[in-house]
């Protein structure tokens, strides 16, 4: 196999992980990860993306209160079962106890040229690109790592949980850990079915 089919393969290989080994991810391995992150593009090269890395059980705890407050109020308000609400909730924070790294993926809200929605897209569009990226460096480094919503459903509860700068917006989560689960196939879309020549 030629380096480039091998880096194809890798690429391909990345999967979401969403249970972890115990075992402890080393500072630097975790430090590389956000390095290669911080090489993405970005709109007009302005490097919005920002990091919490959520370490203290009690930064892990906020962080858990802020996003499944929200989960309950949301759900509820959608008149869940109270046994339902309460499974997503344990299921929920669990996740977040048992993930050796929580990585808080923020954009700085001021990091666009101008106020304007366009910019704005593409502010939270190079947010994404690094978070990809974030991902496919944990996975270099042996690593499985799944990217998680929640925080955008609560972004100012969980940027006041967690005493973040006021322009910093969570955009997601993303945990990171020693693969403990094989995840199951998925099926790819071809490509002669999602893409048009003209
Ligand atoms: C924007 C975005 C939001 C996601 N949110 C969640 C989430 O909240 N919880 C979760 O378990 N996975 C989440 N995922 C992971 C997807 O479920 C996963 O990428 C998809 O099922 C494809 O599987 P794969 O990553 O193994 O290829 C999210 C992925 C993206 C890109």
């Amino acid at each position: 196999m030629t380096d480039v089919q091998s880096l194809h393969r890798f690429l391909q290989s990345r999967r979401s992980i969403r249970r972890f080994k115990a075992d402890p991810v080393p500072e630097s391995v975790v430090e590389r990860i956000l390095e290669t992150a911080t090489f993405s593009p970005s709109a007009h090269n302005l490097q919005p993306w920002r990091f919490a890395l959520i370490q203290t059980s009690s930064a892990k705890e906020k962080l858990g209160a802020a996003l499944t407050n929200k989960m309950r109020a949301d759900m509820g308000s959608e008149g869940a079962p109270q046994t339902d609400i309460d499974k997503r909730v344990s299921i929920s924070l669990r996740r977040i106890d048992e993930a050796p790294v929580t990585i808080l993926l923020c954009r700085d809200a001021t990091a666009v040229r101008r106020e304007e929605p366009g910019e704005t897209t593409m502010g939270i569009q190079s947010v994404a690109i690094a978070g990809l990226q974030l991902l496919l460096a944990a996975h270099a480094e042996g690593l499985g790592g799944n990217w998680i919503c929640w925080p955008l459903y609560a972004q100012e509860a969980t940027r006041a949980a967690l005493d973040l700068p006021k322009t910093w917006l969570p955009e997601a989560m993303i945990l990171l850990g020693y693969a403990d689960e094989e995840p199951k196939e998925k099926t790819i879309r071809p490509l002669d079915q999602i893409t048009i020549q003209r």
